[in-house]
Order: structure tokens, then sequence, then C-alpha cells
């Protein structure tokens, strides 16, 4: 047997602090799509999520409800893990910060930096943000405030213990400039190099004044900051340093997929502390951009919020997966609103993908006697082109994600599915039918009965729960089976003769919201 081909990738831990939202979605859906391709593309993935436990902010939420930071943080992870199960998020290990490897992990890695003389103990005086989760300069800051989160930051006055992060600058800029692919995309890139050369200060990576966290090696006083600890999840989750051999099979990670308000954390500090403890780094960090909710920041105090849940049960699972990853492009800034859901879910969905199915299905219950009909060889333009366009949609659409650009991969999906439409008009099988052509009326639904398996079987990252609804209508002996890449790919696979299965609809129409 041939090793399969690695991939580990991650999201980010969410805050444990708060119910997770539509960015939060976002995030978790792209990963998994990806995490999906690969796997049916024969790689050996690992896909890494978690909570991230020890935040200021958790141990506040805790108070107000009169309960314990980890009791909260039980409650919290219960929703997290319905949420990502409704949203079929298929991660293969959940990782918590509370979990005593991951306190292993944690303390290993300060153990390391301080062998290798990079912790030193200081003063910091500074504007702390308890949603950001660090320190800000005066001059960073908007009037007075958090300039991220617009709220007042607190001024804390601290012995901390310092990571040298200034040591790392030219390293860092060297691993940056020689690996080009490192910091995606490159906006996102521009802006890390801008920041390294403006000049890197060491860091606190300890907290005294509370409890809530991991305790700092050599000071039992100290806990870890939360920042240094939640990093160290993308190791601990696969074994670090406990099971090695199971560590050394998946680091370095191939991408951490994260949004781009934490890329100094990703770009920077961890990569930093990976050098620091003589640790290979990822191979890329991915900044997506944020959603926004009609313009709007996603904001809970301001009540602008969308909950990933209740569009699981209002639009289903496929759609709503579906919708937030076409209709947006994941390097940049999206939006998302109920009304372009319902639109697109007609658009793309009901109509495009939906009729093709239909539509096809009629005609071969009415023309093909239920059966997928013989392909007989004959010369047609629009033949050719249908057929070398799902032909040639495989190393496109398999470069397009491994570059995370998902709505381009639907997109080219899609202009398969509009093609094979107009296919349908330009062929008029019910014309050629009442002539008589019955090769001709063969090959055309041959064509389209193709298409439309190579759609159900490109699909299925993103919309797991469709792939088999198609190929069952389709009359697929194994519908539930996984597709595989490249296998899957090639043209002309439907055997002749197999019944076909017509049921209702794929995706109904939907009528525009009442509101
Ligand atoms: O930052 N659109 O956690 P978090 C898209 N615990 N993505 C968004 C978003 C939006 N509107 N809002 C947030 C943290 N995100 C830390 C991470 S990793 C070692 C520690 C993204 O719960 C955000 O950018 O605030 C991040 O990647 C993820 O959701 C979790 O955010
Ligand atoms: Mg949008």
């Amino acid at each position: 047997m041939t090793e399969k081909k690695i991939f580990y990738i991650t999201t980010a831990i969410t805050y444990a602090n708060s119910r997770p939202h539509i960015g939060h979605a976002y995030e978790e859906i792209a990963t998994d799509v990806l995490a999906r391709w690969k796997r049916i593309t024969g790689f050996d993935v690992q896909f890494a999520t978690g909570s991230d436990e020890h935040s200021p902010n958790i141990e506040a939420k805790a108070e107000e409800f009169k309960t314990t930071p980890a009791a909260y943080c039980d409650d919290m992870t219960d929703i997290f893990k319905e949420t990502w199960q409704a949203l079929e998020i298929s991660y293969d290990r959940f990782i918590r910060t509370s979990e005593p490897l991951h306190y292993a992990a944690a303390q290993e890695m300060v153990r390391r930096a301080q062998e290798n003389g990079d912790v030193y103990p200081g003063k910091y005086e500074g504007w702390y943000c308890d949603s950001c989760n660090r320190y800000y300069q005066e001059t960073e800051l908007k009037d007075g405030n958090c300039p991220d989160h617009g709220t007042k930051p607190r001024r804390l006055s601290e012995d901390n213990y310092f990571f040298k992060l200034s040591r790392y600058a030219e390293p860092l800029l060297q691993h940056i400039e020689t690996n080009p692919d490192f910091i995606r995309p490159e906006t996102r890139r521009n802006e890390i190099i801008n920041i390294i050369k403006g000049g890197l200060q060491d860091i606190s990576i300890s907290r005294a004044s509370t409890t809530w966290g991991i305790p700092f090696p050599g000071d039992d006083k100290h806990i870890i900051y939360v920042w240094f600890d939640a990093l160290i999840n993308y190791i601990s989750a696969i074994g670090f340093p406990q099971d090695m051999a199971n560590f050394e099979k998946y680091w370095p990670a191939d991408v951490h997929v994260i949004g781009k308000d934490i890329t100094r954390f990703h770009c920077i500090i961890w990569p930093a502390m990976l050098m620091s403890a003589k640790l290979p780094v990822p191979k890329q960090v991915f900044g997506h951009g944020f959603i926004y909710l009609k313009g709007e920041k996603i904001s809970k105090t301001r009540g602008n919020v969308l909950d990933p849940l209740d569009m699981v049960r209002d639009y289903g699972v496929d759609p709503f997966r579906y919708v937030l990853l076409a209709a947006n492009n994941f390097s940049g800034d999206g939006d998302f609103s109920e009304e372009e859901m319902v639109e697109r879910y007609n658009s793309d969905l009901a109509n495009d993908m939906g009729n093709l199915l239909n539509r096809t299905l009629t005609m071969v219950e009415k023309y093909c006697d239920g059966r997928i009909p013989e392909s007989r060889q004959d010369k047609n333009v629009n033949d050719s082109i249908l057929a070398e366009m799902a032909q040639n949609l495989y190393p496109a659409f398999n470069k397009v994600m491994d570059q995370l650009c998902f709505s381009n991969a639907l997109s080219l999906v899609w202009d398969l599915v509009k093609r094979a439409n107009k296919y349908i008009e330009e062929a008029a099988p019910w014309t050629l039918f009442k002539q008589g052509e019955k090769d001709r009326v063969d090959k055309v639904m041959y064509n389209l009965l193709e298409v439309l398996r190579l759609v159900a079987c490109y699909i299925q990252p993103f919309m797991p729960g469709t792939t088999p609804r198609i190929l069952e209508q389709l009359g697929d002996p194994n519908p539930r089976r996984i597709p595989e890449f490249p296998h899957e790919a090639q043209w002309g696979q439907l055997p002749k003769g197999q019944p076909i299965a017509k049921t209702g609809p794929l995706f109904p129409r939907r009528e525009k919201e009442k509101k």
C-alpha cells in the first residue's frame, strides 16, 4: 500500500464566551470544505477545531451567570459542538485549551522558550482590551478606545514574564520572503511584512492578576497569557509533546485558516514561538475576510447577529453552506443577509441546478424509457463543448480549491450547470424526439446525465447531503458512496441501461420572506 499524503488543517479556536455566530460558521464551513476535498482527493486529513477557554471575558461571563469559568466553558463547548454538527463540520479533533494534555503542551512550550533564553521578567504597563486579549500602545487607540472593538481598554500595570519577540524579526522576515505562500492572501502578507519592518517589541506572556489559566512554569503566581496558550492548540491537538509520533506525522500544519483580525498572532507570534522551541513553522496561514451583516459589523451588543442554527432550520444545511461560500470571496470581506440567502437559493439551487436535474430526468423518463441511454459516437459541436468543459473542470477546480478560492470553485461548477441548461435549449430534445432522431436524443440525454453525475460529485465538499440525493436519482446503485477524485472526473462513467429514480425537486423554490 502506498502511504497517503498528509493534510493537516485547522480553524482558529473559538472564544468560549459566547455562542458562535455566522462569522464563526463561515470559517468552520470553509475549512470543512477544504478538508473534505482533500479527503476525496486521496489525502490522510487531520482537521482540528476547538475552544479557547482562558480569556478574562470568560471569567466575567461565568461571574455574570453565577457559575465557574470551567462549568461555563463546558456548556459553551457543548453549544459549539452542536452547532458544528448541525453544519456538518467533519472535524477529526475538537481541542479544548482546558484539557490536561493541552496544559502539558503549553507548559512545555514555555519551558523550551526559557531554555532558549527567550523569557525574562519585566514590568508592563499599557492599555489592555479584554476582547482582543492584547495590549495596545496609546498611539494605537482610536479616541482612547480599542481600534477593533471600539470599547474602552483597561489601564494595566503588571510584573510579567516577557518573550523576546524582537529577536525573531529577522528570521521571520527571511522566512516570509523565501516562502511566498506562507501568508495568504497577498494583502495580509504585505500587512505582516510592514508590521515586522516597523519593528517588533517583546511581548508579555504571563499574568499574575488572575488564576484562570495554565500555571506558568517556574512561577506559580503567574498563568500563561491566553494567546500564548491558545496558539499551542495547533500542536497539542495532534499530540505534542506526549505522542510525538502522531505529532510528527501531521506537523507542520498545511494551513491554519483564521480571520483577518488575528493574523499578527498567527504570522508573527506563533512562528516565533515555534522557532524558539526548535519546531517547524506551519506551511501556510490563510487570513480570510470578515462577514458583515448588511454592511454592519456582527455585534451582540448591537443585536446584529444571525444564529447559524436558525439558518440551518430555515433553509437547510446544504443551501446555507452553499450560499455562504458562493456569495463571498474568502480572501476579502463579504456580506450576508437573509434576502441574499433566499435570492441565491432560488437562482442557483432551485433554478440552475434543480431545473437541470428535473428537466433532464423528466426527459429521460419520456424519451429513454427511464434508463440511462447509450451514448453513440457522432460529431456535434455542442456535445464536445459540454464534454470538454466537464473534462477540463478537474485541474481548474483543484487549483482554486488549493488557493481557498471557494466561490471560484463553485462558479466553475455553476458554469457547467448553466452551459448544460443552455445545451438543452440548443439541442431541443423534444424536437429531435418528434423527428424520430432517437440516437441524437440518447446522446444528448446521456451528456446531460453525465454532467449531473459530475456536478453531484464536485459539490460533495460543499453540500455533502445533496450528492447522494442526486446520485440516487441518477439510479446510482450506491448513492451514499463518497466520490473519489480524480477518478470521478473522467467523462462517460454512467452505465447504459441503469434505471433512473426521479423523486421530487431537490430545492423547492422559496417565496421571498415576509419581512
Ligand atoms: O479570535 N467574519 O476567537 P474568536 C468572519 N480565540 N470570521 C470571523 C468573524 C466574522 N465576522 N468574526 C470572527 C479568537 N471571525 C481566538 C482565536 S486561535 C489560536 C485563537 C473569526 O472566537 C476570527 O477571525 O473571536 C477567528 O478566526 C475565529 O472567527 C474565531 O474568533
Ligand atoms: Mg455576500
